[in-house]
């Protein structure tokens, strides 16, 4: 039987307890995946956002889930009901999509993924709390309203918690951390592909330090 809607939210809730940032990876090459995840857990981070937006991410997924303790690695850009599948049984602990479509929301109502679905509306929200989801993606968070937006979403829907993702940076992140519907937030500047290119593992952990040392409020 498939895993209810609400023990996915809680499986959910405890990916994006597991540190202040998510790093939203574009990988091209699968054999930078282990170092460069086990440079991220070091600095602290242990939730990993692998997006399918590359042929190497599915491989990626996989080597990272099999071989690198202490990370919970997900997939993001999720777009069609055929990732959700591909992507559990790569390995992956969680799935983020961008946005939502009514099909994309059934496939995942009949898949064990928890999923993190993306909303930049009231109205998005609404609907997907309606459907049980407690835990959203806002996105893309700083051309959508950034955290003056976000904020005036905590007194009329006080149910729903947020990973903002889209524009954010080490030196803004605290200004959406600092929200009572934040729970964490993402972004990609944790893995810039120059240094992914010339296997900077240890500027990377770096990056992450900095990150995991961000106070959540
Ligand atoms: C994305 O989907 O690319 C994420 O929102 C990351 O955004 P960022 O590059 O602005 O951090």
């Amino acid at each position: 039987m498939t895993s209810s809607i609400e023990h996915k939210q809680q499986q959910i809730e405890a990916t994006l307890r597991l540190a202040p940032v998510i790093p939203v990876v574009v990988i091209d090459d699968a054999r930078a995946a282990v170092p460069m995840a086990r440079a991220l857990v070091a600095g602290g981070i242990r939730a990993i956002e692998i997006t399918l937006r590359t042929p190497a991410a599915l491989e990626a997924v996989r080597a990272i889930a099999t071989e690198v303790e202490g990370a919970t690695v997900g997939v993001g850009t999720v777009l069609t009901t055929g990732d959700l599948a591909t992507a559990l049984q790569a390995g992956a602990r969680f799935a983020v999509s961008p946005g939502v479509s009514p099909r994309l929301l059934d496939a995942a109502d009949d898949c064990d993924l928890p999923l993190l679905p993306g909303a930049a509306t009231a109205s998005e929200a609404m609907s997907l709390l309606e459907r049980g989801y407690r835990h959203l993606k806002f996105f893309p968070a700083v051309p959508a309203g950034g955290h003056k937006l976000l904020g005036a979403w905590a007194g009329p829907l006080p149910q729903l918690r947020f990973c903002p993702t889209g524009g954010i940076s080490l030196a803004t992140a605290s200004d959406f951390l600092a929200l009572p519907n934040v729970i964490c937030i993402g972004g990609s500047w944790l893995t810039p592909a120059a240094k992914l290119v010339t296997g900077d593992w240890a500027g990377i952990e770096l990056l992450a330090r900095e990150a995991a040392a961000l106070q959540v409020t």
